[in-house]
């Protein structure tokens, strides 16, 4: 997974796109290059590092400029991280960036080398300007001849091509994301929205199959076989300050700091309070009284989400849900039939283990229901319905304010189901309705105490492995929390439910393992309560968070944060925010690159 952006009209091209690519590392950040045409000449440059190591690499040199061209962040799949490896990839005058994976490269490759190519890297992307190259040696032109090569790719791609010879640029996509912004006689290209939120909000969201030319201050797209189609433009309402960092340090903590805006920006329009019912009115579900059965589906963070949406439909309204891992559903006979419902929560409705599981529902003939964030995704638009998180754009690696966000709309679902199933009446929807009014909050009180959770980071940033406990509907928080830690912190951390942890990970108890045991007032309470005495007497280093002003155990902890009292389903939300702070604190305190974490990227468009 990377990210590429194009650019073509009558400014100066390589501010605009490194601009552009800077918003795009997120998704890879090993590598970066970028190409610039002018006056029917094109100059590359690659660099294995950063974004910002490339803008100083190209500063000052008078070769790269121009009004159009391509820039690529790179997440290595096929070749180490390397200048040679590092897109944009050139055959003879073509150049191609690329997002995706080519499945069949290493055969095409062969066919190409018998041929007489050259190839100078291990990726398989650059087999794509040697195939367009084939072609226009064959006598197709320009455009058949990248049509010609889509034919040919098994795989998955996002694309981005130039040539010397003519000032035309053309895009494809087919399982990767791509969009087109529109402005005033120019054209960009991007993998996502965010990225151009500066230059324009018009955008076209591109399908498979699709293949989009930009030439002469015009945009005509085709499809694969050649026949000229039209996609609507669409006006965004994001704005380029939200993808700023607006003061705050990096990106994470400004976004943890953003959840108690977009948690209400996600309520809004949807509660109705005095009628006492929960409305989408965006989306046409089906007749949920015909729904036999709930699945929850995603992967990282949004699984976690998953986990909680099952014990609220579970707790409140007494129905099954079964949950998965995108990765894991996928390549299982799911038994996901007809009159079932699959909800797929993602924030970048790009994650590709998480469209096949779409992909997979939909075969089986469930109503695919999709909870995302980025407007125009391919899971926002492949699914049968979609309901939106109104988070805005999260750029952290790390996911926070979109998790929340997935609660939330899953808490208003369950009431809405509740309503729709006459399991909740109007007054029973109202007392919930009232309680999520009140979390965003809540969430505040916990954000104004981040100096304090900053204090607890410094006292824990040395230890090196962490064992978070919790039970219920709080185990997928800590799981939640363990997972932050780890992501930005590189520090272990391992999540499990409280009444587990004596079939095996209480042997790794002594003075050195912090042990962080969410606890709530709620019923699981008192055995929390058992399971923190057998931590105790191993002398296990107790960090206690808990919303009972008494817990019995707090004497007994090394540090206790409070946190505020909701009811059950609602407690993962408020409970989260500690955590979520605690990890950016020891990340930020170790100097770790906390929004672009080592490995990881923010979405995960391979599978
Ligand atoms: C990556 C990100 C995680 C995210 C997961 C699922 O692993 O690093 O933060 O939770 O993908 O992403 P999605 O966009 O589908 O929610």
């Amino acid at each position: 997974m990377c990210g590429i952006v194009g650019y073509t009209g009558k400014k100066e091209a390589s501010n605009i796109l490194i601009d552009a690519l800077k918003k795009l590392e997120y998704r890879g950040y090993d590598s970066a290059g970028i190409a610039l045409w002018n006056n029917g000449k094109i100059n590359i440059a690659r660099i294995k590092g950063k974004v910002n190591d490339l803008k100083k690499e190209i500063t000052g040199n008078g070769n790269l400029k121009g009004s159009m061209g391509l820039a690529h962040t790179r997440w290595a799949t096929h070749g180490v991280p390397s200048e040679r490896n590092a897109h944009p990839h050139r055959a003879a005058d073509v150049v191609v960036v690329h997002n995706g994976i080519i499945e069949n490269y290493l055969e095409l490759k062969e066919k190409l080398k018998k041929k007489g190519h050259r190839f100078l890297s291990d990726t398989d992307t650059e087999v794509i300007p040697h195939l367009i190259v084939n072609h226009i040696r064959e006598g197709l032109n320009f455009i058949d001849s990248v049509i010609a090569t889509l034919k040919e790719l098994k795989g998955s791609y996002a694309l981005g091509i130039i040539r010397e010879k003519k000032r035309v640029m053309i895009a494809a996509k087919k399982e990767s994301p791509l969009v087109i912004g529109v402005a005033d006689g120019e054209y960009f290209i991007a993998s996502d929205i965010p990225a151009l939120l500066d230059k324009t909000n018009r955008f076209i969201f591109l399908e498979d199959d699709d293949v989009a030319v930009m030439q002469d201050g015009k945009l005509s797209i085709f499809n694969i076989d050649g026949k000229k189609i039209e996609r609507p433009v669409h006006t965004v309402h994001w704005t380029g300050a939200m993808a700023e960092k607006g003061g705050y340090k990096h990106f994470m903590l400004k976004e943890i700091f953003e959840q108690p805006r977009v948690i209400s920006d996600t309520l809004i329009g949807r509660i109705k309070e005095e009628k006492g019912v929960v409305e989408f009115e965006e989306l046409k579900l089906p007749d949920i009284t015909k729904m036999k059965k709930i699945w929850m589906v995603a992967c990282g963070t949004s699984y976690h989400a998953c986990l909680i949406g099952k014990h609220m439909f579970e707790s409140i309204l007494s129905i099954p849900v079964e949950t998965d891992i995108a990765s894991e559903f996928r390549y299982r006979n799911p038994l996901v039939r007809k009159d079932e419902m699959l909800i797929l929560i993602s924030q970048s409705g790009e994650t590709a283990d998480t469209i096949a599981a779409m992909k997979e529902g939909k075969k089986r003939g469930a109503y695919t229901l999709s909870i995302c964030n980025a407007l125009g995704s391919t899971l926002a638009r492949e699914s049968d319905g979609t309901a939106f998180t109104h988070a805005g754009p999260e750029i952290g690696v790390a996911s926070t304010k979109a998790f929340t966000t997935q609660l939330a709309l899953l808490f208003l679902l369950m009431l809405h189901t509740g309503k729709k199933l006459n399991l909740l009446n109007s007054d029973e929807i109202r007392k919930n309705i009232g309680e999520i009014k009140k979390i965003p909050h809540k969430i505040q009180t916990i954000l104004d105490m981040s100096p304090t959770l900053e204090d607890l980071a410094r006292t824990y940033m040395k230890f090196k492995n962490f064992l978070y406990l919790g039970r219920g509907i709080n185990y997928p928080t800590v799981k939640e929390g363990a997972l932050k830690l780890k992501e930005v912190s590189y520090i272990h951390a391992e999540a499990y439910p409280a009444g587990e942890m004596k079939h095996g990970p209480i042997a790794l108890i002594d003075e050195h393992l912090p042990v962080v045991v969410l606890s709530p007032g709620d019923q699981t309470y008192k055995k929390t309560c058992s399971n923190i005495e057998e931590v105790i007497t191993r002398q296990g280093n107790l960090l206690l968070f808990t919303d009972n002003p008494d817990h019995e155990m707090a004497p007994k902890a090394k540090n206790t944060f409070f946190i505020p009292e909701t009811i059950y389903p609602l407690q993962p939300i408020i409970s989260v925010a500690p955590f979520q702070l605690f990890a950016y604190h020891i990340a930020n305190l170790l100097g770790t690159d906390v929004d672009q974490p080592r490995n990881l990227a923010k979405s995960v468009t391979v599978e």
